[in-house]
C-alpha cells in the first residue's frame, strides 16, 4: 500500500530538472499564501462583513424608530425620502403587510450569516432575509406592528471588494513570480540539458563538437571536465590506433625477411613448422592492421541499419552462401557505416564458419536496435564466452590456418559496438547454436 503510494507520487511528480525546481519554487509559495489567506482573511473577512451589517441594521433600526415617532402618511413618505437621498436605501412600506410565513434558508456566505445576526441582535423583530432574488440588491423585509417594511440594500453597502481584489492581487503577482522563475530556470537547465546531451552522444561514439560551457558555475565546471575528458578520451583513442598501426607496419618488414629466408633454408628440419610460424606471425600483424584501419577517424552519419545489414548479408549470398534475413524495422540512425559493416561481417562470418544454417534478424527494441545472428553449430560454453573476445583466442586450437582465422573477429566486433556506446552478446541460439546479438542504444 505505502509502495504503491510511492509510486504513484513518483509517477505525478515531475521528472525534469526544469519542473522539479518549479516546483521547489512554487510549492512553499503557494502554501504560505494559502496559509496566510486563510489566518489573516478569515477573521478580517468576518470583521469587515459584521461591521458593515452592523452599520446597515443601525440604519434601518434609525428609520423603524422615526417611522414610530412620527406616525402618519407624510411623515412616513418623508423619512422613506430621507433614508433614499441619505442612507441609499430604497424602502417600501405595505400597510397592514404580513411578514410571509415560509422558512428562511438557512444564511449561507459571511455576508448572509452576518447580516442575519445583526438583525437579530439589534431589532428584535421578526425578519426574512432575501440575498438572491436580485442582483445587485439584498433585500430586508421586517414585520412592524402596524404593517412590513421593505428594504432593497445595495449589495455594495454589505460586501467589500477590496478582500477580493486582494487575493487577485496575491494570485496575480505569483503567477508572475513563476513566469519569472521558468524562464531563468529554463535557462539554467538548457546547459545542464545540453551537457546531457553531450555527454551522451560521446557515450555513443558520435562526434561531438566543443561547446561552450555555460550556466551556473557548477554547470559550468562539469561542461569544462567533460571537454577535458572528451580530448583526452580522444588523444588515447588516437594514441592506441597509431602505435598498434605503427607496430603493424613495422613488423611487416622483418617477416617478410623472415619468409624469404625460411624459404632460402632449403630441406632443413622443422623448416615446416618455421614456415607455418611465419605464415601465423602474418596473419596476426594483418589482423592488426586492419583492427587498426577500422579505426581510423571515421564519422557517425545517420545510416539505415537495416539496409546495411541486408548489404552485409547480400554479399555472403552472392558468394553462395544460404542465409535467412528478416528485417522488423527500418532503422535510421547514427552510426560509423563501414565499422558497422565490418562488425555484421565477422559475426556472419563466423556462423557461417562454425555453423550451416545462419539467420539474421534486425530489429527495434524500447531502447536501443538489435542485430541478432543464430546459427547452427556446435556454439560457445557459457564459461568460454567471455574469453572469445580477447585477441588471438580461439577455441579450437588448430593451426589449420586455413579452417579459420586469427581470433580477431569477436575482438574487433565488440571494440567497434562498444565504441557506439553498446554491446555484443553471446548467447545459446534456440535454433541450436550460437546466437550473437549486438545491441545499439537508440
Ligand atoms: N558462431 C560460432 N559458433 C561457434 N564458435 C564460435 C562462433 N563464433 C566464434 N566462435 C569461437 O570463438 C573464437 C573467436 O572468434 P573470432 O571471430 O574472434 O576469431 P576467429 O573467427 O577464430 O578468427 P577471425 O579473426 O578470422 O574472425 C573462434 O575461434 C571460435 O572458436
Ligand atoms: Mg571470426
Amino acid at each position: 500500500m505505502a509502495a504503491d503510494a510511492e509510486r504513484w507520487f513518483k509517477r505525478i511528480l515531475p521528472q525534469g530538472l526544469l519542473g522539479r525546481s518549479l516546483l521547489i519554487i512554487v510549492t512553499p509559495l503557494i502554501v504560505v499564501q494559502l496559509v496566510s489567506t486563510y489566518i489573516f482573511y478569515a477573521s478580517h473577512w468576518d470583521t469587515v462583513a459584521r461591521r458593515l451589517a452592523t452599520g446597515l441594521v443601525g440604519d434601518v433600526g434609525a428609520v423603524i424608530e422615526s417611522l414610530r415617532a412620527f406616525p402618519g402618511p407624510e411623515n412616513r413618505q418623508r423619512i422613506i425620502g430621507i433614508a433614499a437621498s441619505r442612507m441609499d436605501l430604497d424602502i417600501r412600506f405595505e400597510m397592514g403587510g404580513i411578514l410571509p410565513n415560509t422558512v428562511m434558508p438557512k444564511p449561507s456566505g459571511i455576508m448572509e450569516t452576518a447580516l442575519h445576526a445583526a438583525l437579530a441582535e439589534r431589532l428584535q423583530r421578526p425578519f426574512l432575509i432575501d440575498a438572491r432574488s436580485h442582483e445587485r440588491e439584498v433585500a430586508v423585509r421586517v414585520q412592524l406592528s402596524d404593517g412590513l417594511l421593505e428594504v432593497f440594500v445595495p449589495r455594495k453597502r454589505l460586501f467589500s471588494s477590496t478582500t477580493y481584489i486582494f487575493v487577485l492581487w496575491m494570485v496575480g503577482t505569483s503567477l508572475l513570480l513563476l513566469g519569472i522563475a521558468t524562464i531563468f530556470m529554463r535557462n539554467q537547465v538548457r546547459s545542464v540539458r545540453k551537457l546531457a546531451v553531450a555527454a551522451d552522444a560521446f557515450g555513443k561514439g558520435r562526434d561531438v563538437a566543443n561547446f561552450k560551457p555555460e550556466g551556473a558555475a557548477e554547470v559550468r565546471q562539469a561542461a569544462q571536465a567533460f571537454n577535458l575528458m572528451r580530448d583526452r578520451i580522444k588523444r588515447q583513442m588516437q594514441q592506441r590506433t597509431e602505435m598498434l598501426a605503427g607496430v603493424s607496419h613495422d613488423l611487416r618488414t622483418p617477416l617478410t625477411r623472415m619468409k624469404l629466408q625460411v624459404a632460402m633454408l632449403g630441406d632443413a628440419d622443422g623448416r615446416a613448422e618455421l614456415e607455418e610460424d611465419v605464415a601465423e606471425m602474418e596473419q596476426m600483424v594483418e589482423g592488426y592492421l586492419a583492427f587498426v584501419r577500422g579505426e581510423g577517424g571515421e564519422a557517425s552519419v545517420p545510416t539505415d541499419l537495416s539496409a546495411l545489414v541486408a548489404e552485409v548479408v547480400g554479399r555472403f549470398r552472392r558468394e553462395g552462401r544460404d542465409l535467412d534475413l528478416h528485417v522488423e524495422d527500418t532503422l535510421v540512425m547514427p552510426i560509423k557505416p563501414q565499422a558497422m559493416a565490418r562488425v555484421i561481417g565477422n559475426l556472419i562470418g563466423n556462423a557461417l564458419r562454425y555453423g550451416g544454417h545462419v539467420w539474421v534478424r534486425v530489429g527495434k527494441r524500447p531502447d536501443a536496435a538489435e542485430i541478432v545472428v543464430d546459427d547452427d553449430g556446435p556454439g560457445i560454453p557459457e564459461e568460454s564466452r567471455e574469453q572469445v573476445f580477447k585477441p588471438f583466442f580461439r577455441m579450437e586450437r588448430s593451426r589449420n590456418l586455413a579452417t579459420g582465422g586469427v581470433g580477431l573477429g569477436l575482438t574487433i566486433a565488440r571494440d567497434i559496438v562498444r565504441g557506439h556506446g553498446g554491446d555484443v552478446l553471446l548467447e545459446d541460439s534456440p535454433l541450436g547454436g550460437l546466437r550473437a546479438r549486438i545491441r545499439l542504444p537508440l
